[in-house]
């Protein structure tokens, strides 16, 4: 796992918007996993802003989301499949043909999330995976004990997390109380996975989630696991990371990094 911090949030999305871009540039084709949350809004749009400003070429790239409520239709506001043609999909010349959510509206559910798995492996797996993580450390809808080898399914949300998405969905009780997930196991057979967490109230969970044990609790733990996993963050989610010096000094001084120190003004 590789750490980098950034002062402001506005750095880290930016190093992250950076670093799909440069994947999609290096192979116009790439698999992208997608994630939802306050924390891509920004991300999106700078994608967005890309494609518009540095012909940014979407158009061949696939889509998979992590993660859709159940019994939400597209149309709805709420559904995650809104919130990406909102944020991302209409912002970019990505064909919707290729842009794939778990379906939560699916006669069989069960049946619907092995299609998906299916779909994915097809399409040749999961280039990157994004991920933002949730107050009780998921990842996707991952809630604690979820298990480590865990495939796309359906799960029963936390009062935590619909407390948490609420404002995502004009008040808690337009939360729906489940949702389909891709598992940890599907998460970690991405090839490489690039998390962005910002914000002082992500502080806690994310010290758990990098230096603690590994631990069905803390879902986004399991990424320790990961052969190629980097985790962006401002300096407000760092707080209590131990490493800091340690991850500091990698960003100021591995060669791969130097491109992107105008990011640490
Ligand atoms: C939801 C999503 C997660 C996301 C989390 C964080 O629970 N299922 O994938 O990481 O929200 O959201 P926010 O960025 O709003 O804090």
């Amino acid at each position: 796992m590789e750490v980098i911090i950034l002062r402001t949030r506005e750095q880290a999305t930016v190093l992250t918007a950076r670093l799909i871009a440069r994947a999609l540039r290096q192979k116009p084709t790439l698999v992208l996993g997608l994630a939802t949350g306050r924390t891509m809004e920004r991300l999106y749009c700078l994608l967005g802003n890309m494609h518009r400003d540095e012909r940014l070429d979407f158009s061949l790239c696939r889509t998979f989301n992590l993660d859709e409520y159940i019994g939400l239709p597209p149309e709805s506001p709420y559904s995650y499949r809104y919130y990406m043609n909102e944020h991302l999909f209409k912002r970019v010349n990505i064909d919707l043909r290729n842009t794939h959510l778990p379906d939560g509206m699916a006669a069989d559910i069960d049946a619907a999330c092995r299609q998906y798995e299916t779909q994915i492996v097809e399409c040749g797996g999961i280039d990157i995976q994004l991920l933002g993580i949730g107050s009780d450390g998921h990842i996707g809808f991952n809630e604690p004990l979820s298990a480590l080898r865990s495939r796309t399914r359906q799960k029963a949300l936390t009062p935590d997390t619909i407390r948490q998405n609420a404002s995502l969905c004009g008040g808690e009780e337009n939360v729906p109380r489940r949702a389909v997930t891709m598992g940890v196991g599907t998460i970690l057979d991405a090839k490489r996975c690039l998390m962005l967490v910002t914000g002082s109230t992500k502080a806690h969970i994310l010290a758990k989630a990098v230096e603690g044990p590994i631990t069905s609790m803390v879902t986004a733990s399991a990424l320790q696991l990961h052969p190629s996993c980097r985790v962006i963050v401002d300096a407000e989610a760092a707080a209590f990371l131990q490493g800091r010096e340690y991850y500091n000094w990698i960003f100021r001084n591995e060669p791969e990094w130097s491109e992107h120190q105008d990011l640490t003004r």
